[in-house]
C-alpha cells in the first residue's frame, strides 16, 4: 500500500524584506512529503525557518515562490470561502497555549464552533474533547487556575475542535518540564493513533522528536540540510548538526568532559584507542565486548554507555578504551563494521589526540 500524501512542499521560498533591512531567506528552497499518519518532526535551532515553514501550511505566510499543497489543494489557489474550509482541517498548537483568559475551559474548547454547531453539539463535543485530553473534570476552570501541562491539552482539545486531519505543534512542549512534555507528547501519540491524525511536530528538542516521531527533517538556515526516518536518522546522520541534536539526546557534552578528566583518557598508551560505537537494533544482541576479546584479545573498558529506545528498537552509544595490538585492534574494529555497528575515534574536547 503506497501512502497518501497530506501535505507537499514543491521548491517553496520564503523571502522576507523590509525597508532597510537585510533580506531574510526564512526558507530556502524546500521540498518536502508529509504523509497521512505521519508524525514528522522537523527540528532546527531558533531562526531556522520552522515556524514561518509551517504557517505555509495553512497560509498564514504566503510562499515567496514554490508551491504548497494539502489534502489535495494548492493553498495559494484557494478563495476565501475554500481557504476557511481548508482551515478547518489543519488544527494548530503553540508553546504559549494562547488561550483566552476570561474564558472559562469550555468556552475555550468551544470557541472554534461558533456559529457553525448548534449549542446542544457543540456542548456534546466539548464534552467528548475535554474527555479525550483528560480534563472533563475542568470544564469550568479558568486557564489561570490550569498548570502548564493542562493548559496545553486544552489547547489540543480547542485544536481538535472542528476535527481537523493535520495537526501542527509549533514548539508545543517547549515551555512544559520535562515529566510534563513527556505526558503532552504521549497524549500526541495517542491521538495519532486513535484519530489517524497527521502530526507535524516542530521542535528544537530532538528528545521530543526521538519520543513519538516517525520521520524527521533538521532545518538549517532556511533550508532542509537532511530528511529521513527516526530510525535512519539516528543510525546513521551524514550532516554535523544532525549529530549534534542527536548527541543532546543523551547529553554527551557534559559527558565527554567528564571522560576527558579521567587519568586513563589523558594518557592513553600507545595500546589503547578511545572508540565510540553506535549500534541500532540487531546488532545489540551480539555480545561485543565479550568477542572483541575472545576473537582478537582486546579488551574493552566502558567509559559510557547509553541505550535508548527509538520505536521500540534499542539504540546503543558506548564510549570505551579499547586496549590491544594495535593490528588486532584494527581487525576488531572491522569486525564491528561488519556487524553494523558505526566506529567513530574520540576526540577529547581540549586534549591532545
Ligand atoms: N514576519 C517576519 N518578518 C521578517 N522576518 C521574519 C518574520 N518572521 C520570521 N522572520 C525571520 O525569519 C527567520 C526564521 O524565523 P522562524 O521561522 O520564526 O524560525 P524558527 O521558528 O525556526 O525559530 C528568522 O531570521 C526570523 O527573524
Ligand atoms: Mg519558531
Amino acid at each position: 500500500m503506497s501512502a497518501e500524501t497530506v501535505i507537499t512542499f514543491d521548491d517553496v521560498d520564503v523571502v522576507f524584506k523590509e525597508k532597510k533591512k537585510e533580506a531574510v531567506h526564512a526558507v530556502d528552497h524546500v521540498s518536502l512529503d508529509v504523509n497521512r499518519g505521519d508524525i514528522y518532526g522537523i527540528v532546527g535551532y531558533s531562526g531556522a525557518g520552522k515556524s514561518t515553514l509551517v504557517r505555509l501550511i495553512n497560509l498564514l505566510q504566503r510562499p515567496t515562490s514554490g508551491s504548497v499543497t494539502v489534502l489535495g489543494d494548492d493553498m495559494a489557489s484557494l478563495s476565501a470561502s475554500e481557504l476557511r474550509d481548508k482551515r478547518r482541517k489543519i488544527g494548530m498548537i503553540f508553546q504559549h497555549f494562547n488561550l483566552m483568559a476570561s474564558r472559562t475551559i469550555a468556552d475555550n474548547v468551544a470557541f472554534p464552533l461558533r456559529g457553525i454547531k448548534s449549542k446542544a453539539e457543540i456542548k456534546q463535543k466539548v464534552a467528548e474533547l475535554l474527555d479525550l485530553v483528560g480534563l472533563s473534570d475542568r470544564a469550568d476552570a479558568y486557564p489561570a487556575e490550569l498548570s502548564g501541562g493542562q493548559k496545553q491539552r486544552v489547547g489540543i482539545a480547542r485544536a481538535l475542535a472542528s476535527d481537523p486531519e493535520v495537526l501542527i505543534s509549533d514548539e508545543a512542549t517547549s515551555a512544559l518540564d520535562p515529566k510534563t512534555t513527556v505526558s503532552i507528547l504521549n497524549l500526541l501519540k495517542e491521538l495519532n493513533t486513535k484519530l489517524g491524525l497527521t502530526i507535524v511536530l516542530i521542535t528544537h528538542q530532538m528528545e521530543a522528536v526521538k519520543q513519538i516521531c516517525s520521520r524527521v527533517a533538521v532545518m538549517e538556515a532556511g533550508a532542509v540540510i537532511e530528511r529521513g526516518s527516526l530510525l535512519d536518522i539516528f543510525a546513521h546522520p551524514q550532516q554535523p548538526l544532525t549529530k549534534d541534536f542527536i548527541d543532546t539526546t543523551m547529553q554527551l557534552d557534559s559527558t565527554l568532559e567528564t571522560i576527558a578528566k579521567q587519568p586513563a583518557v589523558q594518557n592513553l598508551g600507545p595500546n589503547e584507542r578511545l572508540i565510540r560505537l553506535t549500534y541500532l537494533g540487531d546488532s545489540t544482541d551480539q555480545p561485543i565486548i565479550a568477542t572483541l576479546f575472545a576473537k582478537y584479545q582486546v579488551t574493552a573498558n566502558i567509559l559510557f554507555a547509553d541505550i535508548q529506545s527509538l520505536q521500540d528498537t534499542p539504540f546503543g552509544n558506548l564510549i570505551v578504551v579499547l586496549t590491544g595490538e594495535a593490528a588486532n585492534i584494527d581487525t576488531a574494529l572491522q569486525f564491528l563494521k561488519d556487524e553494523g555497528v558505526t566506529v567513530t575515534a574520540v576526540q577529547i574536547p581540549g586534549g591532545k589526540k
